[in-house]
């Protein structure tokens, strides 16, 4: 992992997620391109570049089981994690540099907001394909 890429994101997460730009306190619109996309509350569900997001909050209150969040820093990770207390059990948490990441299993929907491209929320499905810049 790059040690320069978890430090400058781990300090933007020093002072918590809510002073951050990109934080909301629902990821509203998210969930519900997973809903209509992949109803399966069984289906495999990645959150890359998740960090502080809401979104697994909102993904497990929806009913999701298979959920997990990958990012680059750890402190954003301990965020989400603390946030949600005994049900973070749930959740598998992945601390990597999604660049140079090796997945050991497939995922359903990879969800991706405001980390490849600032400001996209999007959703991968299984034989979608997309250029990572
Ligand atoms: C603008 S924030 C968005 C966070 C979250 N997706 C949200 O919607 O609240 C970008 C996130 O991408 C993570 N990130 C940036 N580059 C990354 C990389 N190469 N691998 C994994 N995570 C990365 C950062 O740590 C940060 O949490």
């Amino acid at each position: 992992m790059c040690a320069n890429l978890s430090q400058h994101w781990d300090s933007s997460y020093s002072t918590g997620d809510r002073s951050r730009s990109w934080y909301q306190g629902h990821a509203d619109i998210s969930v519900r391109l997973v809903k209509t996309a992949e109803p399966d509350l069984d289906a495999g569900i990645i959150d890359a570049g998740g960090g502080a997001s809401t979104f697994v909050d909102d993904l497990l209150a929806a009913g999701y089981r298979d959920i997990s969040v990958l990012d680059v820093s750890p402190n954003g990770i301990d965020i989400a994690r603390t946030r949600l207390g005994d049900v973070g059990s749930r959740v598998t948490w992945i601390v990597e540099d999604l660049l140079a990441w090796n997945p050991v299993r497939r995922y359903n929907v990879w969800h991706d907001r405001a980390v490849l491209k600032v400001g996209a929320n999007r959703i991968v499905m299984p034989g979608d394909s997309f250029k990572i810049p």
